[in-house]
């Protein structure tokens, strides 16, 4: 396939596949090229400088490809490096936080907010300073879920998994307890924990995908842009990783949904 036209998707590592997936649903005519760091994942743990300098050559490496939006599908990258991609790169740009804060200030009925993430997220504070921004009367309860990253890595992610389920209990209590009623799933892992998550916190909470938010953000402003794919025929996603393409091509699957026929290419990210 061509890769001009694209969209170009990056994240860490695998989690931003659950992205994409959304975006395959939302925009089936459109070209997608993802980067995944794999060699470099997690980003969650790392300085603001590194996540920067890693922010930035995954965008370039999509900008070579003529791409014409670039989308962090990253919570980490989107909280850290958000504001100076969009400032600097020249196309559009969306993270994460957001499109999805946007819609959890909507769908709050108590007005209490959870916001899972890394711990650079979540030490940001990115999502509770656009929450507040949007509404200043919603509460909003941070909490940094570092274990979901390397769980979720693993295929670790059944409902019914022991570890699973006390990772969740052990990062999940405090929140439960302060009634919040919509939670944020503020890294594109966590998705894939969704059904464990969800068994934990009850029906009455409402869990908020950013995949999913992300790809109706960019799906308006490819419209107002003019920029919308008009050729109807439906597109595989090009994929790109910085490590062995193997441990990829073993979990892909799950983050996309489905089985796939797909190739993977490795490249070197540092020479961006
Ligand atoms: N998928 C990344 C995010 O949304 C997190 C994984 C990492 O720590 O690199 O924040």
């Amino acid at each position: 396939m061509s890769s001009r036209n694209a969209i170009g998707v990056f994240d860490s590592g695998l989690g931003g596949l659950s992205a994409v997936k959304e975006f395959m649903h939302v925009l089936p005519n459109e070209n997608i090229i993802y980067f995944g760091d794999t060699g470099r994942v997690p980003y969650g743990t790392r300085s603001r400088d590194t996540i920067n300098k890693y922010a930035f050559q995954d965008a370039h490496f999509l900008l070579e490809h003529d791409v014409k939006m670039v989308v962090a599908a990253c919570g980490t990258v989107s909280s850290v490096s958000g504001a100076r991609l969009e400032a600097e790169l020249p196309v559009p740009y969306t993270g994460v936080v957001n499109p999805t804060a946007y819609t959890a200030v909507r769908k709050t009925k108590n007005g209490k907010i959870g916001v899972i993430g890394t711990s650079a997220t979540v030490n940001s504070h990115s999502y509770k300073t656009r929450l507040q921004k949007l509404n200043p009367n919603v509460e909003v309860f941070e909490q940094a879920c570092p274990l979901f990253v390397p769980l979720v890595e693993n295929g670790i992610i059944h409902r019914d998994d022991q570890i699973t389920r006390l990772v969740v209990r052990r990062y999940l209590s405090e929140l439960k307890e302060q009634g919040v009623d919509a939670l944020i799933l503020g890294c594109t892992h966590f998705p894939l924990l969704r059904e464990a998550i969800s068994d934990f916190m009850g029906e009455g909470v409402e869990l908020i995908d950013s995949g999913y938010e992300t790809a109706l953000y960019a799906a308006k402003v490819l419209k107002e842009q003019n920029l919308l794919n008009d050729d109807q025929t439906p597109k595989t996603p090009e994929f790109y990783v910085s490590d062995t393409p193997e441990g990829f091509k073993n979990v892909a699957g799950l983050f996309l949904g489905r089985d796939m026929e797909h190739t993977v290419t490795q490249i070197d990210i540092e020479q961006y």
